[in-house]
């Protein structure tokens, strides 16, 4: 007999691989001086209702709402993927057009799936690197000229930091009597300083999910949604909130969402030092050719607003892929990344990171680079037309009857699930597409660069409409 899940975890445990990874607490107890066992807590009259909240909740969701200079905050115990289906069920009725960024999280998918809307994709635009940008203003015009459309759903930042114009876009939006719903799952930390990107809620988002277990020290899962400027309907917006929140909500993930906000409002000290590390990190690192840092000189192409500098989103500009590099860090040094792509790594820090391990990551990259010989690198397409209906709603595929069938069979079928590679957890098929060559073709390259991919069964069989 084995505890499987249990044995493993506590083998890693005794590996101590540094964390360059969620969640953002990095196991420091600094951040988290607590005891989980005397936390792990039920409702009682003493401690409040999620699904209720008049007492500690309701005042922890305030003094939330607050920092965040929201109207509203809401606790999310199971995730941003939680508050992105809450937000969408929120503000979209069956039959709506909704504008969905073709960058989205699955997560966005299932919203799509549960609400019956029709969503409308656009593509974001695509770096010289094959990374995703922001989204075009001029696309975004052209959809709304030419669509109906209740709600926009972008992805600001992306998993390698870069966010949107969000001020125009919700100029846009708010133009055509929409709303606008940002998944800022990858930003929570923004709030806490200036030299992060502005944050969604402050650029006129009505809707805003952050993922706060990801870049700021809470515990896996801890998620807010927060909502802004009167355009959303509170109550309709609560209930969703209470549809996919538990009943049995975790009170250590809220006590660490909690004690996050307090602790990092009060000691401003905790983000000047950290700061500064990242500063001096990603000096070094611009020394790099082969394991080349993203930085700051990406602003303003590609349509990327700006760049969260909390993490180092490093191309891999040789014949090994990014994968590799994540298994070299990994075997050789200790060090585990949070993305280990195609063409990229993405190390993520937060405010709880030792410094000495952001310090050895930036070594190591510097080492490593001085032996890597630059060569150039093919890009993975990732994209088609900027806007494109797709030509069954995820809804409707969900409900159709479906078979497997081989990936080389499957061109010019319905995909009647989203084929993704994880992380970042972006579909290269989202559900209702018709299926190309060109989208195997990738599959097959991801595939064959060791990237996990949901949606593809023993290896080859896909699930299309039948
Ligand atoms: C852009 C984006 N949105 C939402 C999510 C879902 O967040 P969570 O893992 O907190 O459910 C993720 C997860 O990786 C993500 O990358």
């Amino acid at each position: 007999m084995a505890a499987y899940i249990f044995d493993r975890l506590r083998e890693l445990g005794e590996k101590n691989a540094y964390p360059l990874h969620m969640p953002g607490h990095k196991r420091n107890l600094r951040f988290m001086p607590y005891d989980f066992r005397i936390y792990d807590i039920t409702e009682t009259e003493q401690t409040d209702n999620l699904h209720k909240p008049e007492g500690i909740i309701a005042y922890a969701q305030k003094a939330m709402a607050e920092l965040l200079g929201a109207d509203s905050s809401y606790f999310i115990v199971n995730g941003g993927s939680g508050g992105m289906i809450a937000s969408i069920l929120a503000c979209c009725n069956p039959g709506d057009n909704v504008l969905v960024a073709g960058n989205c999280h699955k997560s966005v998918y299932s919203g799509l799936v549960m609400s019956g809307v029709n969503p409308i994709y656009i593509s974001p635009q695509i770096t010289e690197e094959g990374l995703c940008g922001g989204i075009s203003i001029r696309d975004i015009f052209r959809a709304f000229d030419d669509y109906d459309i209740k709600a926009m759903i972008i992805t600001s930042p992306t998993y390698e930091g870069f966010t949107c114009d969000v001020k125009t876009i919700a100029d846009v939006v708010h133009k055509h009597n929409s709303i606008l719903i940002v998944d800022e799952s990858h930003g929570a930390h923004f709030i806490f300083s200036d030299r992060f990107p502005k944050c969604a809620l402050s650029q006129g988002a009505d809707v805003v999910v952050n993922s706060w277990h990801k870049t700021l020290p809470c515990l896996n899962q801890a998620a807010v949604l927060s909502t802004k400027g009167g355009r959303v309907d509170i109550d309709r917006l609560k209930e969703t909130v209470s549809m996919i929140n538990t009943t049995s909500p975790s009170y250590p993930i809220m006590a660490s969402l909690d004690y996050a906000r307090d602790l990092l409002s009060r000691d401003k000290n905790l983000f000047t030092q950290y700061l500064e590390t990242l500063a001096d990190a990603r000096h070094e690192l611009t020394h790099c050719k082969t394991l080349k840092l993203v930085n700051d000189s990406i602003k303003g192409q590609h349509d990327i607003a700006d760049v969260d500098i909390s993490r180092f989103t490093i191309m891999v500009r040789t014949d090994i892929t990014g994968v590799r590099l994540g298994k070299i860090l990994l075997d050789k040094y200790n060090m585990q990344v949070e993305l280990a792509g195609f063409h990229h790594i993405v190390a993520l820090t937060t405010v709880a990171d030792d410094p000495r391990g952001i310090k050895k990551f930036v070594k190591t990259i510097t080492e490593l680079d001085k032996k890597l010989e630059r060569k150039y690198i093919e890009k993975i397409p990732m994209t088609s037309a900027p806007v494109t209906v797709p030509t069954m709603t995820p809804r409707d595929v969900y409900f159709s009857s479906k078979e497997a069938v081989d990936m080389e069979s499957a061109v010019g079928r319905i995909a009647a699930v989203s084929v993704i590679p994880y992380p970042p957890g972006i579909p290269v098929v989202p559900m209702g597409q018709i299926i190309t060559q060109e989208h195997i073709d990738t599959v097959n390259k991801l595939r064959a660069a060791g990237i996990s991919i949901m949606g593809i069964e023993n290896n080859n069989i896909i699930t299309v409409r039948k």
